[in-house]
């Protein structure tokens, strides 16, 4: 995790940190879409590129909303498992410190809570929520026990098993994330801090986007805009790779 430029998509290293071993999938998704590209058009368009765009795409796909990704991304030719692990935030990290995160990559608290709203998509693996089933009183009664049945409480056993981010619309781009939050039914902790203190800072934020769906469109297109422009490399910097996997 250096910046936008497709490290994470190169075989090893950074694929292998913490949050991402046994996690991250797809890649032969984008390799495909790069053999295409390539087949007309030869290292011209970067694996950075292709991964912003896809990310885009696949949120329009799932009734999100649209926004204009800028290009010209290059690709690098390194990637670290170090970087990745010091730069990731954990699941079981305190509000203050995903803020902290954040902001270390010049996001503030809206973009932070907007970003998150994408967990109103995709799985988590029981080992990531394990603690917080057994562990937390801020959590829906129904809702623990539903999750118990397929997440055992001993380490080891069920950790890969999954579960929906979003309880309620699990394959569906919309603020049900965020009513989930109200009602205590976040999955992973760190979805769950961000409504821990009624009243506060990330409280208001996420009563804003559960009572508005626009509202979380907007702010999260435009705060996945600002993501997208972390630390790019732009020409002569980096490469554009030929295979996204390899850095040849
Ligand atoms: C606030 C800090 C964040 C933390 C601690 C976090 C943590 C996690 C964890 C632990 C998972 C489950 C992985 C697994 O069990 O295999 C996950 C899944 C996911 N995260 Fe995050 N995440 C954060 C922010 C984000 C952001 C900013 C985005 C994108 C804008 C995002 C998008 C996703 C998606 C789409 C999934 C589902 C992946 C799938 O189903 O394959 N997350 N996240």
């Amino acid at each position: 995790m250096q910046g936008c430029d497709a490290s994470v998509l190169l075989a090893g290293n950074e694929r292998n940190a913490f949050g991402n071993v046994g996690s991250l999938r797809g890649f032969d998704v984008i390799d495909k879409i790069k053999a295409t590209v390539e087949q007309s058009c030869k290292r011209i368009v970067s694996c950075a590129d292709i991964l912003a765009v896809a990310a885009r795409d696949s949120v329009v796909a799932v009734g999100g909303p649209s926004w204009t990704v800028s290009l010209g991304r290059r690709d690098s030719d390194t990637a670290s498992e170090a970087l990745a692990n010091r730069d990731l935030p954990a699941p079981s990290l305190a509000v203050t410190d995903l803020i902290t995160r954040f902001a270390a990559k010049g996001l503030n608290l809206t973009d932070m809570v907007a970003l998150s709203g994408a967990h109103t998509i995709g799985q988590a693996q029981c080992k990531n929520f394990r603690t917080r089933l057994y562990n937390e009183a801020n959590i829906d009664p129904d809702f623990a026990m539903l999750r118990n049945a397929s997440c055992p409480q001993a380490t080891g056993s069920g950790d890969g098993n999954l579960a929906p981010l979003d309880t309620t619309t699990p394959n569906m781009f919309d603020n049900t994330y965020f009513l989930n939050l109200q009602l205590n039914k976040g999955l992973l902790h760190s979805d769950q801090v961000l409504y821990t203190l009624v009243g506060g800072a990330t409280e208001d934020i996420v009563d804003g986007f559960a009572s508005n769906q626009d509202a979380f469109n907007n702010v999260f297109a435009a705060a996945m805009v600002k993501m997208g422009n972390i630390s790019p490399l732009i020409f002569p910097q980096g490469q554009v790779r030929r295979i996204c996997s390899k850095a040849t």
